[in-house]
């Protein structure tokens, strides 16, 4: 279909030469095309640019008014873990309690709850919450998002967990991405063996998954009572192997090594990172690995912040995800992440818009296709109701301010 966006206030985040990330000064930089019109064709994004400069009679099979309305990218969430089964209240009240998150997890709560739980829910059961969970984002919106195994913990769990993110991929309208997961917790059955564990990862669960191409990336939870520096890089040089590149947990409770793990690995992503002195990012700034905050998780479990406006000082580029999850992020909500980047991290509402988009999309190897209004890009992207500026949008946090979506040039029921 032939989607003409016409009056639009301000198109946000276009692109005449996409860049594959933006670093340090530049992140406070988005450009933005004032009384704008967009074309968009089948799922292509077609034409842009000044009204005064719109062709006229192009033949469209629908035209929308954007007055007093900006237009976006759709967020890219390059980090979640949104196929869950139910839900972890009970932990919150005992984390307001006082347990901390790691407290929690040794009493077998945390991760080991969330894998019970998927245990005794059947694929279709999953795919389900999911879908809901992918509705409410595209909503909010998301137009790509990452999501993880990890609360399988055993092959046919992991395997499980993959094929509902396969099911996402191929039937919703959202750029997916998926992410092995596999070295997430320690299992109970595994207990003092973790070397067992880590071994199991890499001959049996490595191999399989590949073998059913579920996975574009690998993952493991690089950090202090959870997997250790040598065994990260153990995981990382097996799923190597596969053509599985890494994004992953890093430096989340502890200067763990695990962004100097990641780096060495050349991962796409290091993910987290509130634990992140000098030697971090200096690391960081050897490297093409982008550093990926989540204060969505930080602010739940009431952590300390990333040292963001030293990163970017460095010239580091920073992306934002949601880190949707059952324990510590359970919430997908992009915009809230814009508010919390700026209240708590300090981060300005351009550095924020930079992050949850063009950065978001090389966080997940979408750079060519999503994250900034291009032509050839995919048609993702969403109208905003009226609003009076862009900072209007992470200032009036708690708010939906998305009124209509587009994705793959296709307007959403939403
Ligand atoms: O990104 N840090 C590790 N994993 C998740 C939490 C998973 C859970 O608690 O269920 C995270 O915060
Ligand atoms: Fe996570």
């Amino acid at each position: 279909m032939k989607i003409l966006i016409k009056n639009i206030k301000e198109l946000v985040q276009v692109e005449d030469k996409p860049v594959l990330k933006v670093c340090g000064q530049n992140m406070s930089e988005i450009h933005r095309i004032k009384n704008a019109y967009l074309l968009v064709d089948k799922n292509i994004i077609q034409d842009f640019g000044y009204m005064k400069e719109m062709p006229e009679n192009i033949k469209v099979e629908q035209i929308i008014d954007a007055s007093n309305k900006f237009v976006f990218p759709s967020f890219c969430d390059s980090h979640t873990h949104l196929v869950y089964a139910g839900s972890r209240e009970i932990e919150y009240t005992d984390k307001i309690r006082g347990l901390s998150y790691e407290e929690i997890a040794r009493r077998g709560g945390g991760i080991l709850n969330s894998a019970k739980l998927l245990h005794n829910t059947s694929e279709d059961e999953l795919y389900k919450q999911a879908m809901l969970r992918i509705n409410e984002i595209i909503s909010l919106g998301t137009g790509a998002v990452e999501i993880k195994s990890g609360y399988g913990l055993n092959l046919a769990d992991e395997l499980k967990m993959l094929r509902v993110i396969q099911r996402i991929k191929n039937s919703s309208k959202v750029l997916v991405k998926s992410t092995f997961l596999g070295a997430h917790a320690i299992p109970l059955e595994f207990k003092n063996k973790q070397s067992a564990y880590v071994n199991m990862v890499i001959n049996e669960m490595i191999p399989a998954v590949a073998k059913e191409k579920l996975a574009d990336y690998i993952d493991v939870f690089c950090d202090r009572g959870f997997f250790t520096v040598d065994e990260t890089d153990k995981i990382l040089k097996a799923a190597f192997k596969y053509g599985l590149k890494p994004k992953i947990h890093a430096n989340e409770l502890d200067y763990s090594g695990g962004i100097q793990v990641g780096v060495a690995n050349d991962a796409l992503s290091v993910d987290h990172l509130e634990y992140t002195g000098e030697k971090e990012i200096q690391a960081l700034l050897n490297s093409e690995t982008m550093p990926t905050l989540l204060p969505g998780a930080a602010f739940f479990l009431g952590m300390i912040n990333p040292p963001v406006r030293k990163m970017i000082k460095a010239g580091l580029p920073i992306a934002l995800a949601s880190d949707f999850n059952p324990g510590s992020a359970p919430s997908g909500n992009m915009q809230f992440i814009m508010s919390l980047a700026c209240i708590n991290l300090r981060m300005l509402p351009e550095e924020v818009i930079n992050a949850v988009t063009v950065n978001g999309a090389y966080a997940m190897g979408l750079s060519k296709k999503a994250g900034s209004i291009a032509k050839g890009k995919i048609a993702n992207l969403f109208i905003t109701k009226k609003i009076p500026s862009v900072e209007f949008l992470p200032y009036s946090f708690g708010s939906n301010l998305v009124e209509k979506v587009i994705l793959n040039g296709e307007i959403m029921n939403i």
